[in-house]
């Protein structure tokens, strides 16, 4: 088995402990091909066979690419790189009984809480700084990028009941400990500190606890890759390699990465926000095309919104529906909701399934079972804004939301491979 892609994959996620550094990243790989940045409060100037990438909040990416003569339509791939996490909290530090420091923290997205705790965490994000020079607000990321805190457990003595189901209070057993009564007024000391700032100097954060285990590719054949952020690092990571290996000669070609899918898309950069669509018009603008002709390119377009999905679990098998069973390295999951939670419908999944089947990929279905709620996406959301034939997809993992998910190391060689079909 070839894990060439897969180490690619361990070494982005372990690298982006927050939506900031998968963007940064992105960002990174894109400058490193001599794609062109982009910013949103300077005029563009937008050339054909040219390549170029822009950033919203420094969280959401948009890279693309013009083909070097007049274009049918667009060839969207869009992701999310936001997964749950504890976000702290203004003045994060809370004295407790005269010994402890702990960190005041609030949830960000719907996480799984138990595997958060007797693990060491760290801490990541950014901060804002006025710069001296200029006067502007400027950002610098942190990472902390060693153990730091720890959310312990009750032990079992103390709650005979903790093996039987267990409600967590968020405010109550989800606090890291940080420190004894040494740590006391430290903690911003320590964020300045990595950011190579005055501590008076931050003037607003976006600080979210990481957990600190690194990547890991196991099973009897090495088959398994599990870190934190699969969801949907995985899906913003292929797309990117998919894009970059395409040829990408006949479509205007978009690799999309919004943040904020994890509590509902909508802010200013997330999938309901009109991101996407101003950069696809300005796009046309700046090329001298008419509001007619993105209509027309529009109708000739297509969107794979891919986030992961859920495959079937080994202990949980009754919780997947009875014919649509997706498995771990069988292939890239379409997904399916007759409510249209997930955008897909007859034609969309036909158009996917023709490029995974020139790809050589193989494709599993996913449909929730009908007596079970499902999740949604950002591709339904996204068709608010920017409304065109969308394909929801995802690549089967387990342990959805939970710091530590798993997934197939086959499966992200699989949809690079159809990432750069589509973009071919
Ligand atoms: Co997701």
């Amino acid at each position: 088995m070839d894990d060439t892609s897969v180490k690619e994959l361990a070494q982005f996620l372990e690298s982006s402990p927050s939506c900031f550094h998968a963007a940064e990243n992105m960002k990174n790989m894109l400058l490193k091909v001599h794609f062109e940045q982009l910013y949103e409060n300077k005029k563009w100037t937008i050339r054909p066979g040219g390549r170029y990438f822009v950033t919203r909040n420094e969280s959401a990416l948009i890279a693309f690419t013009v083909p070097e003569h007049s274009f049918p339509g667009m060839r969207i791939m869009a992701s999310h790189g936001d997964s749950p996490a504890f976000k702290i909290k203004e003045n994060p530090e809370l004295e407790t009984d005269g010994h402890y420091i702990r960190l005041n923290v609030e949830r960000y997205g719907g996480m799984l809480c138990a595997p958060w705790l007797d693990r060491p965490l760290s801490v990541a994000g950014r901060v804002i700084v006025r710069d001296p020079g200029s006067g502007a607000f400027v950002s610098r990321l942190v990472n902390i990028d060693r153990d730091l805190v720890l959310i312990p457990n009750l032990a079992v003595h103390m709650n005979r009941e903790a093996n039987n189901g267990y409600k967590y209070n968020p405010q109550k057993d989800m606090l890291p400990l940080y420190g004894d009564l040494t740590a006391k007024g430290t903690f911003m000391k320590t964020i300045a500190d990595c950011a190579g700032v005055d501590e008076e100097a931050i003037l607003g954060h976006d600080l979210f606890l990481y957990n600190r285990e690194r990547a890991s590719i196991w099973g009897a054949s090495g088959e398994f890759i599990s870190c934190g952020r699969l969801d949907d690092l995985q899906c913003a990571f292929a797309s990117l390699k998919g894009f970059l290996a395409g040829k990408k000669q006949k479509y205007l070609s978009v690799h999309c990465v919004l943040d904020n899918e994890e509590v509902g898309s909508g802010t200013k950069q997330g999938a309901a926000s009109t991101f996407l669509y101003d950069t696809l018009t300005r796009i046309h603008d700046c090329l001298g095309l008419t509001r007619e002709d993105y209509l027309i390119h529009l109708a000739d377009s297509l969107m794979i919104s891919a986030d992961n999905a859920h495959a079937v679990h080994p202990n949980h098998t009754d919780k997947a529906d009875p014919t649509n069973r997706p498995y771990i390295n069988g292939g890239i999951v379409i997904k399916f909701n007759a409510n249209q939670k997930y955008c897909t419908d007859g034609v969309s999944a036909a158009m996917f399934r023709d490029i995974c089947r020139t790809a050589g990929v193989p494709v599993q279905t996913f449909v929730n079972r009908s007596d079970m709620a499902g999740g949604s996406t950002l591709g339904n959301i996204s068709n608010t804004q920017v409304a065109l034939n969308t394909v929801d997809i995802g690549l089967p993992q387990l342990a959805m939301h939970s710091p530590y998910e798993t997934a197939g190391v086959q499966d992200t060689e699989y949809l690079i491979r159809a990432a750069e079909e589509f973009f071919k």
